[in-house]
């Protein structure tokens, strides 16, 4: 049986350890040693954005990223939005304009949404459709995820 190793890493602006195996993913790291279960696997491909967390500043399949490569890393995830008094503006978002069913995709779009206004403040939907191409939806929600991403923007912008 293969040996787990500690790793140290910056999780949500917290230095935290853990102990890993080589096989491990982000996603197994952070539901089974932190209780954070925004990032879901679902088609364990790299296909449908689920699993989204972002490492240094870059959103990441959480299925296929190896979680002893965090070692050393700035680890955020979904958790880290809202507090338990206010929801992020994006989450705002997203709740007002109805953009989800289910809801099992909605933690990736929310942060990748979170990126995509980072680069594109004021996106069209052509960005937007571009950007969240990675993320997919069951429930096919995609036009109340535009709505939502512009209703985010303009919350953003308006502070
Ligand atoms: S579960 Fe990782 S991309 Fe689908
Ligand atoms: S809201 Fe159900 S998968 Fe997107």
């Amino acid at each position: 049986m293969t040996a787990a190793r500690t790793i140290s890493f910056t999780l949500n602006g917290l230095p935290v350890t853990a102990d890993v195996k080589p096989h491990h993913n982000l996603v197994e790291l952070l539901q089974n040693q932190f209780s954070l279960t925004g990032a879901r696997e679902t088609c364990g491909q790299g296909l449908c954005g689920c699993c989204t967390v972002i490492v240094n500043g870059k959103a990441v399949s959480g299925c296929l990223y190896l979680a002893s490569f965090v070692e050393g890393a700035e680890v955020v995830t979904v958790e880290s939005l809202d507090t338990p008094q206010k929801l992020h503006p994006v989450q705002e978002a997203f709740v007002e304009t109805s953009a989800f069913q289910c809801g099992y995709c909605t933690p990736g779009f929310v942060l990748m949404t979170t990126q995509l206004l980072e680069q594109h403040p004021d996106p069209d939907d052509d960005q937007i459709k571009h950007y969240l191409t990675g993320n997919l939806c069951r429930c096919a929600t995609y036009p109340q995820v535009i709505e939502a991403v512009k209703l985010a923007a303009r919350k953003r912008k308006a502070g």
